[in-house]
């Protein structure tokens, strides 16, 4: 595990076989869905190859009032999940090596698809997520780079980025990994209570609900939106956020004709604790 900019740069010179040099970046409290992301970058690149894990609490991609304070910090649990599943190297920069020039003047901008869902509810979000994921892309200087279907609209804004920009480097999305009764894994949900937890499964359940209701848009909308006003009489409630069925490369809302894949989206709040869920679906 390294902590400096010069430490991760020899490392990384001691292991890099050109082009075999994958990252997987996460902000620690590693659970199976990250595992599964490394797991992926080490099928990927090979023995020969090298799999950088990114363990980096990004202060810019938090609002006002979000979690970054109390936001999971569990390095030591996280080393080894991280090579158990595979990784050569851990990088886990402080703050100040990350923003070397203090606050960042200059952005990354997601633009329009910044704006939507979740980047409607959290204003600036995904233009702290690109920010840093940028700044890491150069960090670590991979060939191809992980991240999960989890956070879809993430995983679209930063495809945008590397098309529109010309990154050099390749994106690989992975399946969402869920807990047996369908809860998708997240760091966040550590903070649920059992009860909290009951009324937070309705948000897979409304997503399975959709995906099962049919061929059509408006069946898939309304299947999941049945589920999840039955949820907010739950107690705790489920308070929705918004359920959105859209396109997987913009995050706009897909026509009741539409054709080819697209996302279905929700986004609630169970107490505290806010969380997402998405399942892909594909309408022939
Ligand atoms: P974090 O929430 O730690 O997630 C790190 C990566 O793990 C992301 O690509 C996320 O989509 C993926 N992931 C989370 N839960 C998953 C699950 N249940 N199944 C599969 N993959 C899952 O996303 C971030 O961190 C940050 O925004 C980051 C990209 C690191 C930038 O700060």
């Amino acid at each position: 595990m390294f902590t400096s900019r010069a430490d991760f740069d020899a490392a990384l010179a001691q292991f890099a076989t050109p082009g075999r040099v994958a990252v997987v970046m996460t902000m620690g409290a590693l659970h199976e869905g990250h595992a599964s992301l490394i797991r992926a970058a080490r099928a990927r690149v090979g023995a020969k190859g090298v799999v950088t894990v990114t363990v980096f609490v990004n202060p810019l991609q938090f609002g006002a009032g979000e979690d970054l304070d109390r936001y999971p910090r569990t390095l030591d649990a996280d080393l080894e999940v991280a090579a158990a599943a595979g990784a050569d190297i851990v990088f886990a920069p402080p703050v100040e090596e990350v923003y070397r020039g203090g606050e960042p003047r200059v952005r990354m901008t997601a633009g329009d698809m910044g704006e939507r869902y979740e980047g409607a509810s959290r204003p600036g979000h995904f233009d702290g997520v690109l920010t840093v994921v940028a700044k890491l892309l150069h960090l670590t200087r991979p060939d191809v780079a992980f991240f999960g279907e989890k956070d879809a609209q993430q995983l679209a804004v930063i495809r945008r980025m590397v098309l529109d920009l010309d990154f050099p480097v390749e994106i690989v999305g992975a399946p969402t990994v869920r807990e047996i009764d369908g809860l998708a894994l997240s760091s966040r949900n550590r903070y649920l209570s059992p009860q909290e937890r009951t009324t937070a499964l309705a948000l897979s359940r409304a997503l399975f609900a959709g995906r099962d209701a049919g061929r059509d848009p408006a069946a898939v909308r309304s299947a999941a939106r049945a589920v999840l006003d039955e949820a907010a009489s739950l107690q705790p409630p489920l308070d929705l956020d918004y359920l959105a069925l859209v396109d997987p490369l913009d995050f706009t809302e897909v026509p009741d004709d539409h054709t080819g894949e697209a996302v279905l989206a929700v986004a609630a709040k169970v107490g505290s604790t806010r969380l997402i869920d998405n399942v892909r679906l594909w309408f022939g």
